[in-house]
């Protein structure tokens, strides 16, 4: 199984909508995949209309008992496994064991962890996909980047954005040595205006230039089919129509580079 993270401390660059898509067209193209909210503001629980009453053990105490089992609920794409976020999960993002209110030992490792002891689980699945915080001090992203075969930053180029990419990259950095993993990262410019020599097109063009190699070719527009699916608690690859399927194909040229750095791993190359 491979883990595709999406992280950026920044607000509303696109985490949870990046999220639902990269599991949505993955999902059309045969996969198999589980997705975790790991927010807790659950945004992408309430999207898919998915809470912690639908499960019998809430993520925030999976994370602490290593138990995956009875975590899990299914959603309306049969491709798509959920791990709905709850309440509890803000404890552990202050690095606190929701029960006992002490702090949590080894909570860089409470994702990876989780994952190696449930692997009968996780390995029915071809790929996950974790959702974030936009709170990169806290805990939860960087557990789930620790978990990460590849980290997904998705960048709006206005102010400040660059740095948030920035600071993700030096906590990639101080985190590598819990990791057994790659932590391989691509940055996404994401809800771009892309009307020729737009102030969206130049920025998003200057950050590209800026991070180099770390940016990927596909530049997400800013088109309504992703707010409009995620309304009706779809990814635009599960949603008809002509805005949709356009938008779905920004994702899969998106997914073939992706698959690019991962080595082909997760076999959708073009
Ligand atoms: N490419 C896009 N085109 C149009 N709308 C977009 C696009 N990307 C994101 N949005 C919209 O922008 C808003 C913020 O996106 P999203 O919730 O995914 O950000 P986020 O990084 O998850 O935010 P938070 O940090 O609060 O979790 C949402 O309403 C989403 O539907
Ligand atoms: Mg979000």
């Amino acid at each position: 199984m491979t883990t595709i993270v999406v992280a950026n401390r920044k607000g509303g660059c696109g985490k949870t909508m990046l999220s639902l898509n990269i599991a949505g067209t993955l999902a059309s193209q045969g996969k198999r995949v589980l997705l975790i909210d790991l927010d807790p503001q659950g945004s992408l629980s309430e999207i898919l209309h998915r809470y912690p009453d639908d499960v019998q053990r809430p993520i925030s105490r999976s994370l602490v008992s290593g138990h995956l089992e009875g975590a899990l609920t299914s959603t309306a794409i049969p491709a798509i496994d959920f791990v709905p976020a709850d309440d509890e999960l803000s404890d552990i993002n202050h690095g606190l064991d929701p029960v006992s209110r002490r702090t949590i030992r080894g909570r860089e490792r409470l994702l990876a962890d989780l994952l190696a002891r449930s692997e009968d689980l996780v390995n029915g699945y071809d790929i996950l996909v974790v959702d974030t915080p936009p709170d990169t001090k806290g805990e939860l992203t960087s557990t789930a980047i620790v978990a990460a075969d590849l980290i997904v930053v998705p960048i709006d180029p206005h102010a400040g954005a660059r740095g948030a990419a920035a600071d993700l990259i030096t906590l990639a950095d101080e985190l590598r040595s819990f990791s057994a993993h790659p932590m391989n990262m691509a940055l996404v410019l994401n809800r771009i205006k892309m009307q020729t020599g737009s102030y969206d097109l130049q920025a998003a063009e200057a950050a590209m230039e800026a991070f180099g190699d770390l940016a990927c070719k596909t530049i997400i527009p800013s088109w309504l089919a992703y707010p409009k699916a995620a309304e009706d608690g779809l990814p635009v690859a599960f949603v008809k129509g002509a805005d949709f399927t356009k938008a779905n194909a920004i994702i899969k040229e998106l997914m073939g580079e992706l698959d690019d750095i991962l080595d082909g791993e997760l076999g959708v190359r073009s």
